[in-house]
Order: C-alpha cells, then structure tokens, then sequence
C-alpha cells in the first residue's frame, strides 16, 4: 500500500467506527456515574420527605425510559428539586451510560413495599395497561417496567399525570378516571411482581 492508500483506509476505519462508539455505551462509566445517586437509589427503603413515598427503584429499568426520564427533569416536565439538580447539567452520554448500567442490574427478587391494596382488583384493573407495562424490555423498548416497583411511587405518579404535575398526555389519559382506591389496588398489583431492583 503507497501512503496515500493508507490514509484512505485509515479514514474510512475511524469514519465507520465513530457512529459505533457514539452510540455504544459504556456500563462501566454508568457504574461510576451512578455513584452519587446511590445514596437516595441504593438504599432499600428510602423515603422522600415530603410527600412521603419510596425512592423509585432503577436496577432494571428499559434504558430508554431512564434517558427520557432523567431528559423529563432536565426540561422540567417533571418537577422534583433533587432530580432536576442531579440531572440539568448531565449529558446525553452520560445519561445513557447510566441506563446501561442500570439494565445490567436484572436479578430483581426483592419484593416492594406495598401497601395493603386490592392484588386482586388491582389486576382486573391493570389488564388496560398490559399492552405497554408488560414487562417486555425488548420490545417495547420505551415504555417503563412497573414490575416491582414501590406501590406508594406509583401512585404518586399516577397522581402526578392525573394532575398535570408530571407532563405527559397519553398517561394522563390512562388514568384521569381512575379512583384514589383504583390507583391503590393497580399500584398494589405490580409492586406484588417479580422486578425492578434497588441497584447495590
Ligand atoms: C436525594 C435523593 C436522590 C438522589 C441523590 C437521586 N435521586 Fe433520582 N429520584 C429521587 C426521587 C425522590 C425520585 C422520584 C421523583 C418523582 O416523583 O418524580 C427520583 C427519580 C429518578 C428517576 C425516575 C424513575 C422513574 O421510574 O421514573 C431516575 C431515572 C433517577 N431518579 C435517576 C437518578 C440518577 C441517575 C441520579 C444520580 C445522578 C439520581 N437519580 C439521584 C431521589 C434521588
Ligand atoms: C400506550 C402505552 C401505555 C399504556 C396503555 C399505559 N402506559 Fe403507563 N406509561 C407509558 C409510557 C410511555 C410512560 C412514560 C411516560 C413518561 O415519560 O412520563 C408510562 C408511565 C407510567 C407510570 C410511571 C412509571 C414511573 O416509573 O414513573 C405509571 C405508574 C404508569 N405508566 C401506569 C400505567 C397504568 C396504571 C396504565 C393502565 C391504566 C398504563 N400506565 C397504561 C405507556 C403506557
């Protein structure tokens, strides 16, 4: 190969590898950058002072949905003091390689916290949200897994679409009729499933 040749190839190496390694990302670098959300995410139990509701668990999470969650607070879709503080200067990579890391965390056993719902009812009740909360962390890769969560969380979003405090129009119409009971005994329903995970 003369030199020219070289270069050429050279450059059409780094051109097709730089779209790869932009959009890989790195769970090691997830790992670090989740250090200092650990405190809040990793301790089993904890509780937002006020309201009162569980840390929601992440370990597990569809990564797309931890993206676009942590994007919601960044632009203030959704309002939580801390949440909008760890998130508005965080940038997209560092966003996804959180999310990576966060997905790596699948061995979810420990059950939630419930909180004396209706399972049975709840259910019945959840059978409208199945097509999109199923689990599936493939196929429906954006839609967030529900499965184990914290049943006080969920209600408290739930509550929050219903309000309009947290902004998203297609979940506000899911639940806008339900009842306080109802959004008890659905949020009793999933976080009585095998899940999520308070990441270690
Ligand atoms: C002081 C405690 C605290 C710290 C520190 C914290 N979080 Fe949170 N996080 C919360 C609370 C409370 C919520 C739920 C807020 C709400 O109701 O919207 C939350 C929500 C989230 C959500 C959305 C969960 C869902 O199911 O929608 C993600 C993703 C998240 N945090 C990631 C992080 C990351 C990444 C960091 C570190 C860079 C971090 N958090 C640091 C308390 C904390
Ligand atoms: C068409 C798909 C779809 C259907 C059907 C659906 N959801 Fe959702 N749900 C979503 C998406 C997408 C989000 C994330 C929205 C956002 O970013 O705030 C979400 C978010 C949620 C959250 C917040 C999760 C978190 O970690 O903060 C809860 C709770 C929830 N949905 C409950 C329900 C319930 C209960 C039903 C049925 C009554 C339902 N959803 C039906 C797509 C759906």
């Amino acid at each position: 190969m003369n030199k020219k040749s070289i270069t050429i190839a050279l450059g059409f190496v780094v051109l097709s590898s730089a779209p790869m390694m932009a959009n890989a990302a790195d769970v090691e670098a997830g790992k670090m950058a989740f250090e200092t959300c650990r405190g809040c995410h990793s301790a089993a139990g904890y509780s937002n002072a006020y309201p009162t509701y569980y840390v929601p668990k992440l370990g597990g999470q569809v990564p797309a949905y931890t993206v676009a969650a942590l994007k919601a607070y960044k632009v203030s879709h959704r309002s939580h003091g801390t949440m909008m503080a760890n998130s508005y200067d965080m940038s997209e990579k560092t966003m996804k390689n959180i999310a990576a890391y966060l997905a790596t965390d699948v061995n979810g056993s420990k059950k939630a916290r419930g909180y004396h719902g209706n399972i049975a009812k709840g259910k019945k009740l959840a059978q409208s949200c199945m097509a999109c909360h199923n689990d599936d962390k493939t196929a429906k890769a954006t839609n967030p897994r529900l499965a184990g969560q914290h049943a006080n969380y969920l209600e408290k979003a739930m509550k929050d679409y219903q309000s309009g405090k947290r902004k998203n129009g297609m979940m506000k119409s899911m639940v806008e009729k339900l009842t306080t009971e109802e959004l008890h005994d659905i949020a009793e329903y999933f976080s009585s499933l095998k899940g999520l995970t308070s990441t270690k």
